[in-house]
């Protein structure tokens, strides 16, 4: 079957698509609003750390698994596991529940996205009033036809270019956007920070108060180094079977997380200066982007057009995420039970807008369906980003350190000896037999108030 698999068709291409599935509503939604939750710069450093010491090497761990077996999250661990040790497959059946848990919410966010291309259009978010800007999201997310319809249009769309295929679908959309994103990014920071008041939010996000830092806001930190790389769940597993065997896997993974990093960072600049200078909360929460920005756009000449292209963009965003968390079922659908990509696809989306009708009304109708406190849409983010991608985290690293070993690891990462990178090998060896799963294993349980 391995042959005959779709893969990506340059060097290049795999960093483009790859890049496309971290930088998403994770970075221009997520991060933002939790470094406001959090308290700000203490919550970046500990973001940063997280990064750095845990979620690069479990990503340079997963991708390699998945070029190493050529298959889909739950076969790579059944090839590549000795017989007697075949529960290892548990982590692909894990990351199955994740892409349906992350979908069911992140499609409603991306719904919104949609929406507020159009409203920017309308001009009904041109408004740097705090007062307006709520109303107007309050007005679509507490509306449940608008939520659901846009979350399907969002479903329809993403379900579409993935029955086109790996190669052409995913890696055609990615390419041609993500530059642009990045530019409309410097712009709105530049506005941002030139406005009166721009500079307490400069502090906000660089003068860190570390009494903020706690267990649980440590948990969300880890949470969201996962959520933003797209890894613990297969995502990049599945994007590393598609992956050229010459490809430098460790090079290739630093650079997306160096670029998904200055995408946050960029989108941070854009938004905190704004907020202080407008006077919004910036501990608003899921709301806090989407009142934010229409208001730096509004301050702006031609602001309206700059911010319904802006939206597209995150639209496009948004898409290249959805297409690679969507690719988890739908690879192993295809691949295990020999379903047509196309009934893959369906059956997925179908399961998929099934969970996220609670998830898109959670501001109306099922606003009282709650558990731990937690509405289904901060629920199904919760389990997701701060339970499975972290418990994947820590079965990916214990298989490599453990099961797959230090020879195979090294044969992969240095592409048969090709690449002179013994050293950070041996390193990454060390980090993910022993640092990884630990420090992982004792935030989970300190943010989760077991121990
Ligand atoms: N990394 C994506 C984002 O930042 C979200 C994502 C999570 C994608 C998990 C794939 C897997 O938006």
């Amino acid at each position: 079957m391995s042959q005959n698999r779709d893969g990506f068709t340059s060097t290049f291409g795999v960093l483009v698509a790859t890049l496309g599935s971290a930088v998403g509503l994770g970075n221009i939604w997520k991060f933002p609003y939790l470094t406001g939750t959090n308290g700000g710069a203490s919550f970046l450093v500990v973001y940063l750390l997280a990064t750095l010491l845990v979620a690069l090497p479990v990503m340079i761990a997963e991708i390699m698994l998945g070029r190493a077996s050529r298959s889909n999250a739950v076969s790579a661990f059944e090839k590549l596991a000795p017989k007697n040790q075949q529960f290892w497959s548990i982590i692909g059946y894990m990351g199955l529940v994740s892409a349906i848990l992350i979908l069911a919410f992140y499609t409603g966010v991306a719904g919104w996205v949609f929406a507020y291309i159009f409203k920017s259009l309308m001009g009904s978010i041109n408004s740097t009033d705090p007062a307006t800007a709520k109303a107007a999201f309050g007005d679509l997310v507490s509306n449940p036809t608008q939520a659901l319809f846009w979350q399907w249009v969002v479903l329809i769309w993403a379900g579409s270019i993935i029955m086109m295929g790996v190669s052409k679908g995913i890696e055609a959309v990615a390419k041609k956007l993500m530059p642009l994103l990045f530019l409309l990014l410097v712009l709105l920071c530049i506005r941002s920070l030139t406005l009166p008041g721009a500079m307490e939010g400069v502090k906000f996000l660089f003068a860190p108060d570390f009494s903020k830092i706690t267990a649980p806001v440590v948990l969300t930190a880890v949470g969201l180094a996962f959520f933003k790389l797209s890894i613990g769940m297969g995502t990049m597993l599945t994007y590393g079977s598609y992956f050229r065997q010459e490809q430098n896997i460790p090079a290739t993974a630093t650079r997306v997380m160096l670029a998904d990093l200055s995408v946050s960072m960029l989108a941070g600049l854009a938004i905190f200066p704004a907020v202080f200078a407008f006077g919004f909360e910036p501990s608003a929460g899921p709301s806090l982007v989407f009142m934010t920005i229409p208001a730096v756009f509004a301050s702006m000449p031609f602001g309206n057009v700059f911010m319904a292209l802006f939206f597209v963009l995150a639209a496009i965003a948004a898409t290249g995420a959805i297409l690679s968390i969507l690719e988890v079922p739908v690879a192993m659908l295809s691949e295990r039970f020999n379903f047509s990509r196309k009934k893959a696809t369906l059956v997925s989306v179908g399961i998929i807008g099934l969970f996220g009708v609670p998830a898109a009304l959670s501001s109306s109708l099922t606003a009282d369906w709650t558990l731990f406190g937690l509405n289904t849409f901060d629920l199904f983010d919760y389990i997701s980003s701060n339970i499975l991608l972290p418990l994947g985290g820590i079965l990916i690293s214990l298989f490599v350190g453990w099961v797959y070993g230090l020879p195979q690891l090294k044969q992969q990462l240095s592409n048969e000896g090709k690449l002179n990178n013994g050293l950070l090998i041996n390193a990454l060896f060390i980090l993910v037999r022993y640092v990884t799963p630990i420090i992982i294993t004792v935030i989970m349980l300190k943010g989760l108030g077991l121990i």
